[in-house]
């Protein structure tokens, strides 16, 4: 067993992945992002998705086989993304995945999202594996669909520990974008426009009401941006948008508010859970969330004050892609995962 393929497609990126089991390294990471199609939206439009995924999966397919310089029957194993995401996405991979499968007799099984984030961590600049984890770790999985920690013990065994009780940090970037009629995704312009910023944490946005929870919440952080938007005139009372009183300098210091905010509480419940697990050395932030360089310069600051390790994924490996499915694809074949084509469904 060399060649692991993994597909991927339950948000809005068609993404392969292939992993080499005997370099211990992504060989091929391919993705079509629909970032454009769902701009006008000012979010991800799930039929502009699914019909998007149907058109390419394909040729992204045959890209990372040509990228690695492999043919489908060089393929020993395949795995796809089954959960968590919208249901019409998972639906193209899937079928794709089980099409491939069994016109090739490739064994596969059906990797959950989050468990592919989580094993991003395990990368390495160049897609090698680190040789430098150490078990257990804390990580912090934040994108546009999920908040999450989680207690990782080994490649193969992971517990979730902490959630987000309503909206994910992601979505709250893009949510406060939206606000500000920034672009989607809001992630990287709300980064931006954030370095801009006059002061830093002008506004200071509640922080969160349970201190004392380990579980996240984003929603009450959004309407607070939402009321300093109202009582600065950018919207009225009937949440009616007033373009004239949008300056640059409130977008800056919004955003700048904001992600010092979102750092604060990423920064307080990671704190709590070094208390819960006081024998976890380090701990690593995952998903889209962890592209933002002032983000990581604050757990970084936060690792230096509890002399804890902290990692995260390379750019190309830290946004949905095949890569991390791939991975976990390897990891649970080695665990002696099996599954039978029919077994593979959509979980919903
Ligand atoms: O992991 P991902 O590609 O997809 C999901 O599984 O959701 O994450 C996408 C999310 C979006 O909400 C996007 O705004 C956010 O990651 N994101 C960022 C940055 N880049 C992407 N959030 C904050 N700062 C960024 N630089
Ligand atoms: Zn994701």
């Amino acid at each position: 067993m060399r060649y692991f393929l993994g597909i991927e497609t339950s948000c809005d990126e068609t993404a392969v992945g292939i992993f080499d089991a005997v370099e211990q390294k992504i060989i091929a990471n391919t993705l079509f992002s629909q970032i454009d199609l769902h701009k006008e939206f000012g979010g991800v439009m799930p039929e502009v998705a699914s019909r998007s995924h149907v058109e390419k999966i394909r040729p992204i397919f045959e890209n990372a086989l040509a990228k690695a310089n492999l043919k489908i029957s060089d393929i020993d194993h395949i795995g796809v993304t089954t959960k968590p995401g919208l249901f019409g996405s998972l639906l193209v991979g899937v079928c794709f995945a089980k099409g491939i499968s069994f016109a090739n007799n490739i064994a596969l099984l059906g990797i959950d999202h989050n468990y592919g984030h989580i094993l991003s961590c395990f990368l390495k600049e160049g897609g090698k594996i680190r040789d430098d984890l150490k078990f257990p770790f804390l990580c912090l999985s934040a994108s546009g669909g999920h908040t999450s920690i989680f207690l990782v013990k080994s490649p193969y065994e992971y517990e979730l520990i902490s959630n987000t009780t309503d909206d994910a940090a992601g979505e709250a970037f893009d949510k406060v974008a939206k606000l500000l009629k920034l672009s989607y995704p809001g992630g990287p312009i709300v980064e931006k426009r954030a370095k801009l910023a006059t002061i830093a944490d002008v506004y200071s946005f509640p922080r969160g009401k349970d201190k004392n929870s380990l579980h996240f919440s984003f929603s009450g952080l959004k309407t607070a941006v939402l009321y300093k938007l109202v009582s600065l005139g950018v919207y009225n009372k009937n949440f009616e948008f007033n373009q004239d009183a949008l300056s640059d300098e409130i977008v800056n210091n919004v955003c700048s508010s904001f992600q010092y905010c979102v750092s604060d509480i990423f920064a307080s419940k990671l704190e709590l859970a070094f208390q819960k697990y006081p024998d976890v050395t380090s701990f690593a932030l995952v998903g889209g969330v962890s592209c933002n360089k002032f983000l990581v310069g604050k757990l970084e600051e936060l690792s230096i004050k509890h002399q804890k390790n902290f990692f995260y994924p390379p750019r190309e490996f830290c946004t949905d892609n095949g890569a991390m499915i791939s991975l976990g694809c390897y990891f649970d074949w080695k665990s002696g995962k099996k599954a039978a084509l029919d077994e593979i469904d959509i979980a919903r």
